[in-house]
């Protein structure tokens, strides 16, 4: 019988990686689910899989992003384990909500920690043993807030953009040798990050973007909650990525990002500002001035 292919899933304790690490399992691969709490999240995959502890197609192996060492020690464990992998899933990651003069410097630095200098310190420790084996894919898994910068939220839109620019140049780099990249530009689905508990708010509810606060709160909140399906719905757009055969390819998973991507492309970047502007109720351009007085950044 065949070797199962290998594929290593970041953020596999829960959320879109936590279906997605099931649903590859369920379908022959061997899962390398890597993650903060091992236990708990190795637990959650068993009941999901029916995978038994002894079972080598599933396995887990400690990683945190924001850690140097857990990086390398993580990426060791996968060599040791199952050699190079077939695939190498970035799915991990961490959202911020606030304006950019709210948000603090050190959130900056664990956003980009988390979703991008983690990722490709571990990407760095593997492509060693991919290239030798000439084969594997790198997926990233991006965000609609990646395609356009949105508003209050810029150091997660900036971080996914960074994500994007990083999968399309390294892409040109490994395609000589067998490896591909794609990036997923994901739809909105129901897990923790589109919560507030699951999001860093360093919003200021009575500082000078109240007024805005209260109008992108109170239409994101409608339009996330239209637009959200279950992360179910997402496994098959991640399935599909790990059978891309070409160098680099962008793909949208869900209807809200394939529509945003389209748009995207034929809509000059003036006209999506004011939609975007639009739909969020964001005061014309010079409405808000004179700025309240005694408005201070948060740093
Ligand atoms: N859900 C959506 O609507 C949506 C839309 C667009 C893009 N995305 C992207 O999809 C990916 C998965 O998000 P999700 O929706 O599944 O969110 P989620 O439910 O909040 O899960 C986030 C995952 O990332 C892990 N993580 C966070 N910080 C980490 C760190 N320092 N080291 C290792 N793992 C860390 C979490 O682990 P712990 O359990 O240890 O915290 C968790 O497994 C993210 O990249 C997100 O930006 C999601």
């Amino acid at each position: 019988m065949a070797e199962p292919r290998t594929v290593v899933v970041t953020g596999a304790s829960r959320g879109l990686g936590l279906v997605s690490a099931a649903h590859l399992y369920r379908r022959g691969w061997r899962v390398i689910a890597a993650m903060r709490s091992v236990d708990a999240g190795l637990s959650r995959l068993r009941e999901l899989t029916g995978a038994s502890p002894g079972d080598n197609r599933l396995v887990g192996v400690a990683l945190d992003l924001t850690e140097a060492a857990s990086v390398e020690r993580a990426a060791k464990e996968i060599l040791e384990v199952a050699g190079a992998p077939d695939a190498l899933v970035h799915n991990a990651g961490i959202s911020a909500a606030g304006m950019v003069e709210e948000t603090p410097i050190a959130l900056w630095e664990r956003m980009f920690a988390t979703n991008l200098f983690g990722p490709v310190a571990l990407t760095k420790a593997l492509l060693p043993a991919m290239r030798a084996a000439g084969r594997g894919r790198v997926v990233l898994v991006s965000s609609e807030a990646g395609v356009r910068g949105m508003p209050a939220t810029a150091p997660y839109s900036a971080v996914k953009g960074a994500v994007e620019r990083w999968g399309e140049s390294m892409a040109g780099e490994v395609a000589p040798f067998g490896i591909g990249v794609t990036v997923l530009v994901a739809g909105t689905y129901e897990t923790d990050i589109i919560t507030d508990a699951g999001t860093t708010d360093s919003r200021d509810l009575d500082g000078p973007y109240a007024r805005l606060h209260r109008t992108i709160d109170r239409r994101g909140r409608l339009l996330v909650g239209r637009a959200a399906r279950p992360p179910e719905r997402f496994v098959g757009g991640l399935a599909a990525a790990l059978d891309d055969t070409g160098a680099y390819i962008r793909r949208p998973v869900g209807p809200d990002a394939r529509m945003l991507l389209l748009l995207n492309r034929i809509a000059p970047t003036r006209l999506m500002h004011q939609m975007i502007r639009l739909l969020l109720g964001i005061p014309r351009r010079g409405s808000l001035w004179p700025a309240p007085e005694g408005s201070q950044p948060n740093i």
